[in-house]
């Protein structure tokens, strides 16, 4: 309990004084020693194939749907379809409802996938524990997950958000620590296995290493996925030119549901938060489809339901790292207005291979012609989070803009995750985990009040007043 406590007086002192606004940002000045950032060999444990006769491997579980009482479960058999079902129920063993899903396979230049398998599992209680088998006789397997409370505004809920996680052991390490961190679910931004790092039939045995690695986590809860560059794949040299190939095939997202026309963005409501995932690598710009669709989306926001607004990307729009430098502003110049007029919490993105928080600033008066060409702090901006710092092989970005912006906080050059534990609907704790040779170390902490209700005491009163007024009308 005491750590505890002097953990979350820590952590407010980071909070108070990270709210000074325009205060000089830290860069951290840890130097972490060098893992090699290789990837983890073939035949190492981490990718052990499942035994029995085309047994079901690369299980996970992504949300199914806008509110959360769906999954979508996908696996790949290797030698031939086999079943297609899943089998489910409350209670070990007994699985008494069935889920028919899709199967398909794909080529890449000369590599054949496995048989890909998706199935939509609807109908589920909030709160509830769910076990469940698929593929058949001996070779079946059985998982479980939980589904999330239901959509309200205090429903607490722990995400995990990791970025670039690639296959080596910084890699595994992060992944250790994620799962030890006891989150729900995780919001992950872009660029899964780093596959395309490779050539030929290599990238799709990459793909499947990499399904294999992650399903310690990703078979028991849902990891809700967004596009990198390294999904793309563009790869003509292999005559392998349709963008997004393999990630389409193995990696489905539940955006038909928020009336998406792409799996490569869309949105959902889990427990107390409404979640946005956007796509760096689609068209933005206005009267694109993933634009007119975001302008809709942002109506649908119920601040009363899901009092946390989060974004997820790729390209991190504020980023004082020399990696990947203003790759994020174009899209900036067209959303930022958005994000500032719908208060958004928190923006999360990846791509670059370290860490760096940011104050509540903004830039919206900044236009071609105007002069304003400096962020300035701006209560209504979200606090932007950039994680790419899962441990791939490309290894650590570790050159900072100096001096360090106004706007930038806190930026490290390491490996890890965060968390973000939604308490009610005007508090959550972030945490920032470094991978400290294989130690994790929670670094950057603090406590996030909501843009809507927490920051808002008048509003708060009004509510409170107004909903006394209707009880009593009611009453007469
Ligand atoms: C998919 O699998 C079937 C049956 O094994 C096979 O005939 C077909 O060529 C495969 N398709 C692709 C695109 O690999
Ligand atoms: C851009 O800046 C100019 C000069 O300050 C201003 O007149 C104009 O309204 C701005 N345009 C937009 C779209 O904000
Ligand atoms: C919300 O959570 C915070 C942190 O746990 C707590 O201090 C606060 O009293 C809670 N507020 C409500 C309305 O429950
Ligand atoms: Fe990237």
């Amino acid at each position: 309990m005491k750590p505890l406590l002097l953990h979350l007086v820590l952590a407010t002192f980071v909070f108070f004084s990270s709210i000074r606004d325009g205060c000089a940002g830290i860069t951290s000045s840890f130097v972490r020693s060098d893992w090699p950032s290789v990837d983890i060999p073939l035949n190492h444990e981490a990718f052990a194939v499942p035994k029995g006769y085309n047994a079901p491997q690369q299980v996970h579980i992504t949300q199914g749907d806008y509110d959360g009482k769906a999954v979508i479960i996908s696996w790949v058999t290797p030698e031939e379809p086999g079943s297609n079902h899943v089998q489910f129920g409350t209670s070990e063993n007994k699985f008494k409802a069935t889920a028919e899903g899709t199967v398909s396979n794909y080529t890449f230049y000369k590599y054949k996938s496995g048989y890909i398998h998706h199935c939509l599992v609807e109908g589920l209680e909030y709160n509830t524990k769910y076990y469940y088998r698929i593929g058949s006789g001996e070779s079946s397997r059985e998982f479980w997950f939980e589904t999330p409370p239901k959509v309200g505004p205090d429903a607490p809920y722990k995400f995990g958000i990791i970025g670039d996680l690639g296959q080596t052991f910084n890699s595994l390490s992060t992944l250790e620590h994620y799962i030890e961190s006891g989150a729900q679910a995780v919001l992950f931004v872009g660029d899964l296995s780093y596959a395309d790092r490779y050539e030929y039939t290599d990238v799709g045995l990459r793909w499947d290493t990499w399904g294999r690695f992650v399903e310690k986590s990703t078979a028991y809860q849902p990891w809700m996925w967004s596009a990198g560059n390294h999904e793309i794949e563009y790869m003509p040299y292999m005559g392998e030119v349709v963008p997004f190939k393999s990630y389409l095939q193995r990696y489905s997202t539940p955006y038909l549901a928020s009336k998406s026309s792409s799996p490569l963005w869309y949105a959902f409501r889990r427990a107390s938060a409404h979640i946005i995932v956007l796509s760096s690598y689609s068209p933005f710009v206005k009267y694109t489809p993933q634009w007119q669709w975001l302008r809709e989306e942002l109506k649908n926001v119920d601040r009363e339901k899901t009092p946390w607004l989060i974004v997820l990307m790729h390209v991190p729009l504020y980023n004082s790292n020399d990696a990947h430098y203003m790759e994020g502003e174009s899209m900036r110049v067209v959303f930022e207005s958005w994000f500032i007029e719908y208060k958004v919490d928190m923006i999360f993105a990846g791509h670059v291979h370290a860490y760096e928080r940011s104050y509540r600033f903004s830039n919206v008066d900044y236009n071609i012609t105007s002069g304003n060409r400096y962020p300035v702090a701006d209560k209504s901006a979200p606090v932007y989070i950039t994680v790419g710092d899962g441990g791939n092989q490309e290894g650590l970005a570790s050159r900072f803009m100096d001096p360090q912006p106004e706007y930038s906080a806190f930026r490290e050059a390491s490996y890890g995750h965060s968390t973000l534990e939604i308490k009610n609907r005007t508090h959550a704790i972030y945490h920032w985990n470094r991978n400290d040779d294989g130690k994790k170390v929670p670094t950057d902490s603090f406590v996030l009040y909501n843009q809507y209700w927490g920051n808002n005491r008048r509003r708060r009163k009004l509510k409170h007043f107004l909903l006394t007024v209707i009880d009593e009308v009611v009453s007469i």
